[in-house]
């Protein structure tokens, strides 16, 4: 799972391991990792492995999927989270960083499920009842467009997108695929705003991982690919 150093990820990470999941972690600083890998294994993970990798550096993305081949020889569930915000009217979008945002948002999601289908399928294989999962953190701006996150928003839109055809492709197989999509979640990516929309208002990082913790548990018969939370109090269409 990507992103797990902090916010979101962190949260998810914790939950597969109180349910026993056995992960692979990434996010850019080793001594992170070293850290969370450590709080894994003491809430129950049988075997935490990790390494640093920057997302933007596409051609190391399969060298993760490697080393969980390596060390599962299959794969449950690919959580694509980890994500950077980009914010500015699109009349001044600086285009190096439109590039960095497709590259770490997108296009990283694009070369792990590549990377990771044949343990998605191998896992689904093995259990006939149970589907493997690729989920992966979209975002409400990716729903419905916002002002001032143009290129955020369409790094998310087209993750659903790809979440969709994923399931359109692979979900026969039993490899089906999700895009969450919540409006803003208390953590350090949402902090900039905090002084109009107070973090007591804000969705919680465990709503979310309930969330994942459901699609995790469904059978393969049923696929869900985009689920959109709203933060209560706020007008549908907005973040
Ligand atoms: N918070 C919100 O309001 C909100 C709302 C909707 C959707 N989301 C989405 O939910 C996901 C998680 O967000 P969050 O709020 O938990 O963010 P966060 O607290 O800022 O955490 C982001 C995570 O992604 C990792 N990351 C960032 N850039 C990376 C890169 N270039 N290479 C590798 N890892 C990188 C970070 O690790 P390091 O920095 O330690 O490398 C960290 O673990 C994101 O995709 C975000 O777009 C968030």
């Amino acid at each position: 799972m990507t992103g797990a150093s902090r916010g979101i990820g962190r949260g998810i990470a914790r939950s597969l391991a109180t349910q026993g999941y056995g992960i692979t972690i990434t996010s850019r600083a080793d001594a992170d990792l070293v850290e969370v890998a450590e709080e894994l294994r003491s809430l129950g993970a049988p075997l935490v492995v990790h390494r640093a990798t920057d997302l933007a550096a596409r051609d190391e993305l399969p060298g993760l999927v490697a080393l969980h081949a390596e060390t599962f020889g299959s794969m449950d569930a690919l959580v694509i989270n980890a994500g950077i915000g980009t914010a500015g009217p699109v009349a001044s979008t600086r285009l190096d960083r439109f590039d960095k945002t497709v590259e770490v948002n997108l296009a990283s999601g694009l070369v792990l499920v590549q990377a990771a289908l044949p343990l998605l399928r191998t896992a689904a294989d093995a259990d006939p009842s149970r589907a493997s999962r690729v989920i992966a953190l979209s975002s409400i701006t990716g729903v419905y467009a916002e002002a001032g996150l143009a290129v955020y928003g369409a790094t998310k839109a087209a993750l659903i997108s790809l979440m969709e055809t994923i399931n359109l492709e692979e979900s026969g197989h039993g490899v089906c695929a999700t895009a969450v999509a919540p409006g803003y979640v208390e953590t350090d990516m949402s902090a900039w705003t905090t002084d109009t929309i107070p973090a007591e208002k804000m969705i919680r990082v465990d709503d979310v991982v309930a969330v994942v913790d459901m699609l995790l548990e469904l059978g393969r018969n049923t696929s869900i690919t985009k689920i959109v939370m709203t933060r209560s109090g706020a007008s549908s269409y907005g973040a």
